[in-house]
């Protein structure tokens, strides 16, 4: 009213005053403060496309193209939010295009492709998914190791083929998962999650290497110990990887650390590609430096090392984790409800930055 009338904020109204602007007019001008406007940068659940909208001026990506950061620049330089999944790269010169944008809202635990330190300098708030996801990895994660243990999908690409003619005593016999040692390097919720499968559903011995170590109330509801990163390799009968990607967890695991690890031993990546060296982990698979790997995520995805097609001791999914259809869903409301919040001035409920200062 203040704007159609032209009083100072906190004037009491009079109905004369809104007499006096012509209908059509004010109509117009008391219509609602125009929306924010959001960007969902990938094709999600339309009906969280559906909610979204009944709180911003939205632009959907219903044909789900992957854009190119100019794409991406272009689109996002009247918005301020946007939705994303990890196949969008925020950093500074996408910023720097988009002047109005205040949030960006991952649909993904790993927040990698934010380039934090930009985001925070240039004011943007970055949130995640955590939690909502944790106990759908943590099966995957689990189903992974079993998969590759017992060589689940190179056995059934050898039926499939028409190769199975006779049962034989040694046809895909795989490495024990029960009482077998447990590795996990990257002990967050994820994690534990998998440790607690390992240690309470199958008997396994659990150890764990960590950035910081958990309080002995956790290690012991995972019953799990904590090791150096050399005992870890040196002991591990299954080592599953769920540490986030940073520049220091670049290739973690190389050459020299599959050198270290036994020659039964399976490898399992669920956190990031690029944690592992694709290209080591191809030879060491060739060589049966390991007995095998579980990969559910890639170097450089969706391209696949080409050598890792070619080698059969190795599970291969498409980055599918936390894919199933309540967790996703739970995902994608969780990153809707960061805007939502955001934008009633709530602040967001899962920040992974504290922004230096407010864009205007
Ligand atoms: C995550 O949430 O980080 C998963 O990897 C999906 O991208």
């Amino acid at each position: 009213l203040h704007a159609v009338v032209g009083r100072h904020p906190g004037a009491a109204v009079r109905r004369d005053d809104i007499a006096l602007v012509p209908l059509t007019d004010r109509r117009k001008d008391l219509s609602p403060m125009s929306k924010p406007r959001i960007l969902v940068a990938r094709n999600i659940f339309p009906e969280v496309v559906e909610r979204l909208s009944q709180h911003f001026e939205v632009e959907s990506n219903p044909q789900d193209v992957v854009w190119t950061p100019a794409e991406l620049a272009q689109k996002l330089a009247d918005k301020d939010g946007a939705l994303t999944t990890g196949s969008q790269r925020v950093d500074a010169a996408l910023l720097a295009a988009a002047p109005r944008l205040r949030i960006v809202a991952n649909m993904a635990v790993g927040y990698n492709n934010f380039d934090v330190d930009a985001m925070t300098a240039a004011g943007v708030q970055g949130t995640n998914t955590p939690d909502v996801l944790t106990e759908t990895t943590a099966d995957f994660g689990f189903a992974l190791l079993m998969a590759t243990a017992r060589r689940m999908a190179e056995s059934e690409h050898y039926l499939r083929a028409g190769q199975w003619t006779k049962w034989s005593y040694d046809l895909f016999a795989g490495t024990e998962v029960h009482g077998s040692t447990l590795g996990i390097l990257g002990m967050g919720r994820i994690g534990q999650g998998i440790a607690k499968r390992g240690a309470h559903g199958f008997g396994m011995n659990v150890v764990y290497h960590n950035r910081s170590r958990l309080t002995p109330e956790l290690e012991a509801e995972c019953k799990a110990r904590y090791v150096s990163k050399e005992e870890l390799l040196r002991t591990a009968d299954h080592l599953v990887l769920v540490l986030p990607y940073t520049p220091a967890s670049h290739h973690a695991i190389g050459a020299a650390e599959i050198a270290q690890m036994k020659p039964t031993a399976n490898l399992i990546n669920i956190a990031r590609g690029g944690i592992v060296d694709d290209a080591a982990l191809a030879q060491a698979l060739k060589d049966r430096r390991i007995a095998a790997a579980g990969l559910d995520v890639f170097e450089g995805e969706p391209a696949v090392h080409p050598e890792l097609l070619t080698v059969p001791n190795v599970v291969l999914t498409p980055h599918i984790a936390s894919a199933t259809v309540p967790t996703r869903l739970a995902m994608a409301n969780l990153a809707a409800d960061n805007l939502v919040a955001f934008f009633e001035g709530r602040g967001p409920l899962t920040p992974v930055n504290t922004p230096a200062g407010k864009r205007a």
